[in-house]
């Protein structure tokens, strides 16, 4: 790769640029391009950093070609890119530009580095004569400098056939510093719907191929394009971007060859790499194999640290009963709990975030004495729960953001969760789904127990949507922004619900 500063003939010519026209502001005169319309799945940017951002893109111009080539010759072809202060490009910074090769489907992640911090930039791809949509990207102020307002939204679970992505076009309308995007950004089963949203290929996936061409047919979404567009996100995978609850090398329980942990580790490459290839990581999350490291951490200021988890790849397989107490069991893996138990007891911003995939607070789903927990989440990992529980409750203004369960809860983390009297340690936040599971209701019948059962647990919704926080060094609001449909297009966002942590005093509370 290649990064370079512009020169100044460069920066002069860049006053005439006109989006989407070919030999315009700091480039120069184009060759005619290998491929027509090659920008089909959008641009997206990730990761900030201080003095930079991994910016996205992908050559496709058949972005559902089954071989999962996207309908690209077997060639590199190269791609250049611009980092402008300003949307005409005017103002070019930083250009450079990167190899699409076939081996990684052609996608593009190009580590730009020599930005200010904390600014506002445009960037834009081109290969030969085509150029691509212009997306906006923000870079991280410095660790330590003080810092007043941090915006960002997460979100999760977009189940393809099940609806429009309504949400992320509100979404791409907010004001954010940062999108979190906490898993299932595909589903990997078989999905047929009634709204012609169906899944290509209409089976359940398990080749490279096929998993390029899942994330491929996601990605062509006009509205999650323009929320990928809007801001850098920050991306962690959960099961279905594999398979259906696997665990570490343990497929679910089912009858596919995956039985075995081998043939399980080779499907998880081949989810890995495409899943790598599709999102804007850093090649430090380049996976090796069927190995990934996408545990990271990124900070924002001295106002918010956010731990990005992994609580798939190296969890114990889930187990029944009280099975779920045994002491050794983990879901983080020995590696990354102490490299998360690290950076809570070292220096942190004032503001923690665990942003990660499964319920963290208890949750028992049974009416009286007897209980019963999801096998999915935290409470499987009893005893290591309650270690990070303990390291949690002495780091500044603990917050947990959570995924998958397709439903808004907001909940205290209580320092013993069978004693609604002890301390409120940390705040847990969860978001809804963008359309995994249809349109949704405000609560179904299981809430009421849910709720009488668990009296940390301050709200339940299951509408479709997203959360959207402001974070200044006073107090963390977080609001539940939701739609009333998305098997049907165009439904306005609401506010269902505001609750705000304090600076100093864990525990939402309801605005
Ligand atoms: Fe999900």
């Amino acid at each position: 790769m290649s990064d370079r500063s512009p020169t100044r003939r460069q920066v002069l010519i860049a006053g005439s640029a006109t989006l989407g026209v070919a030999a315009v502001s700091g480039w120069g005169t184009a060759s005619a391009s290998p491929v027509r319309e090659p920008f089909t799945l959008g641009v997206a940017s990730g990761d900030p950093l201080p003095d930079g951002v991994v910016l996205w893109t992908r050559l496709a111009p058949d972005p559902l070609a089954a071989d999962g080539l996207g309908g690209m010759p077997s060639r590199i072809v190269p791609v250049e890119w611009q980092v402008a202060t300003d949307e005409r490009f005017r103002h070019v910074v930083r250009a450079g530009a990167e190899i699409a090769r076939p081996e990684s489907a052609h996608t593009v992640h190009a580590e730009v580095s020599g930005l200010r911090a904390g600014a506002e930039y445009f960037y834009r791809f081109r290969t030969g004569n085509q150029i691509s949509p212009v997306g906006r990207t923000k870079t991280a102020p410095r660790p330590g400098a003080r810092l007043d307002r941090f915006s960002f939204a997460f979100a999760s679970c977009q189940n393809y056939p099940e609806g429009f992505y309504t949400a992320h076009r509100h979404l791409a309308e907010e004001d954010l510093d940062l999108v979190a995007f906490l898993g299932d950004y595909i589903y990997e089963g078989v999905g047929t719907s009634k709204i012609g949203r169906s899944h290509t290929p209409a089976a359940e996936i398990f080749t490279l191929a096929d998993y390029r061409v899942r994330l491929a047919q996601y990605k062509g979404d006009a509205d999650l394009q323009a929320a990928h567009a809007a801001f850098p996100w920050a991306v962690v995978f959960d099961d279905h971007e594999v398979e259906n609850n696997w665990a570490g090398d343990i497929s679910q329980p089912d009858t596919e060859p995956d039985q075995d942990p081998a043939v399980f580790r080779q499907r998880r490459a081949q989810a890995f790499q495409a899943y790598w290839e599709h999102m804007p990581l850093r090649r430090a999350q380049h996976p090796s194999g069927p190995d990934i490291r996408i545990h990271r951490r990124l900070t924002f200021g001295d106002l918010v640290d956010l731990h990005l988890l992994d609580t798939r790849q190296y969890r114990d397989d889930q187990v029944a009963g009280d099975a779920r107490l045994d002491p050794s069991r983990t879901i983080l893996g020995a590696r990354q709990k102490e490299w998360l138990l690290r950076n809570l007891a070292g220096r942190t911003a004032r503001w923690n975030v665990l942003a990660q995939q499964v319920f963290f607070a208890q949750r028992d789903f049974t009416s009286g004495t007897a209980d019963s927990f999801s096998d999915d989440a935290w409470d499987n990992y009893y005893v290591e729960r309650n270690l990070v529980r303990e390291r949690l409750a002495r780091a500044s203004n603990p917050v947990v953001i959570t995924g998958d369960v397709h439903a808004s809860y907001v909940a205290d983390v209580k320092a013993d969760f069978e004693d609604p009297s002890s301390a409120t340690v940390a705040t847990e936040l969860v978001g809804t789904s963008i359309t995994s599971g249809g349109d949704g209701t405000d609560q179904n019948a299981g809430d009421a127990v849910q709720l009488a059962e668990n009296p940390h647990i301050k709200f339940i919704n299951r509408k479709r949507g997203y959360v959207r926080n402001t974070i200044t060094r006073d107090s963390w609001t977080a609001d539940y922004r939701i739609v009333d449909y998305v098997t049907r297009t165009g439904a306005p966002i609401q506010d269902r619900a505001r609750f705000v942590i304090e600076d100093g005093r864990a525990g939402a509370q309801q605005a």
